[in-house]
């Protein structure tokens, strides 16, 4: 068996930045609500008439990951992307990135895991190194939310939450076995589905003819829904047994963590879980206050930047941990 390790990172976020001011243009809403209850300063958002799409930022944050790895893309393997805001409702993103960076005909896998996507695309690429089907992987998250929220009071508390970007990692073969990814947990529990979803009757269920013919300017279905409180709840509960499980699994203890890089959900979820697991400031990377929560796209963007800031060193103990629509959670425990 092999283990995979992370030899490159990247991201990219969009020029145009909203803040919370900005939003009280468009909705009623002010500064103090959105940073008291969620520790959000500011997001990107896509310019109307942008080139940004999911797939264009994913393989914009892909080809910065690709050159830090110092590896040419033809060495590409395989391609994981995860996204919960796909250009197209099919096919996935994952075949516009290998059209894009033009990359041989390798495999192209789409993830559908919202804000855990990130750690399940990171898991299945640890899966295919460690059995040496693959020898580099690259696993993209990006998110293109600003397109599809209800910017009127009526979205606005959901709408203050997301924003737009995308992350990018190459994993890649290593034989030392006491670095690199050591474990993954990925869990979910769909009995919530509708607590955070977009519930609009997709093609697979109506006929979009009726669809059309019926549509009302009030249907809130083509608009995400969140039940914000039962989320947080859960979240704060999942993100704790998660990542307890991720370091039993390794015999590891809390004290062994030197960073934790949680989704960027909420400000708030991360401060209950620093506070649960006894960690300073130092120990855990927020950049929530800059973009929002970026959905698949903020565990990756959180990364890179902790990695550009000289926050991660060799031999650091790295717990990375999602939770999120589905619901879905997930952890996985790194020996940089
Ligand atoms: N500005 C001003 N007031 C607002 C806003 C806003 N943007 N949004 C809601 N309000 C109002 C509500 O109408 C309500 O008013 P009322 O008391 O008069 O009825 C009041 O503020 C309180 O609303 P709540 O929804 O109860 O506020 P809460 O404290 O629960 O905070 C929040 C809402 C921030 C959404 C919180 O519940 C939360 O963060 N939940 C977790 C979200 C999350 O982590 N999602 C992650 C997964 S995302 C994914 O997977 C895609």
């Amino acid at each position: 068996m092999y283990n995979s390790k992370i030899i490159g990172l990247g991201y990219y976020v969009p020029d145009h930045v909203v803040s919370n001011d900005d939003l009280s243009k468009l909705m009623d809403t002010n500064d103090a609500w959105i940073q008291e209850r969620t520790g959000i300063k500011e997001r990107r958002w896509v310019k109307p008439g942008s080139e940004d799409t999911t797939s264009v930022m994913g393989v914009k944050a892909a080809k910065i990951a690709i050159e830090r790895a110092g590896i040419d893309k033809d060495e590409i393997d395989f391609i994981v992307f995860a996204t919960l805001s796909p250009d197209y409702y099919f096919p996935g993103p994952g075949v516009q990135v290998q059209e894009a960076l033009g990359i041989k005909t390798v495999g192209a896998l789409d993830v559908r895991n919202q804000c855990s996507g990130f750690i399940y695309g990171l898991s299945v690429a640890d899966q295919f190194i460690k059995t040496g089907m693959y020898k580099n992987v690259l696993v993209i998250g990006s998110e293109l939310h600003s397109k599809g929220l209800d910017k009127t009071t009526r979205g606005r508390s959901v709408s203050v939450i997301f924003g737009d970007g995308a992350g990018a990692a190459v994993l890649s073969r290593t034989e030392d076995n006491s670095k690199g990814v050591l474990s993954t947990h990925l869990h979910s529990e769909g009995e919530h589905a509708k607590e955070l979803a977009l519930t609009a009757p997709g093609m697979g269920t109506r006929w979009v003819d009726d669809i059309l013919r019926e549509n009302d300017p009030k249907d809130e279905s083509y608009f995400p829904h969140m039940n914000g409180q039962f989320v947080f709840k859960n979240a704060v509960v999942r993100f704790s047994e998660v990542i307890m499980e991720g370091l039993m699994k390794n015999n590891l203890d809390k004290k062994d963590i030197d960073i934790l890089i949680p989704h960027q959900a909420n400000l708030r979820i991360a401060q209950f879980i620093q506070k649960k697991f006894g960690l300073n400031d130092d120990q855990v990377f927020n950049n929530i206050m800059k973009y929002g929560n970026t959905t698949a796209a903020s565990i990756p963007i959180a990364l890179t930047e902790a990695w550009e800031q000289g926050k991660i060193k060799e031999g650091d103990t790295v717990v990375l941990a999602a939770f999120g629509s589905g619901f879905t959670w997930g952890s996985a425990i790194i020996k940089w």
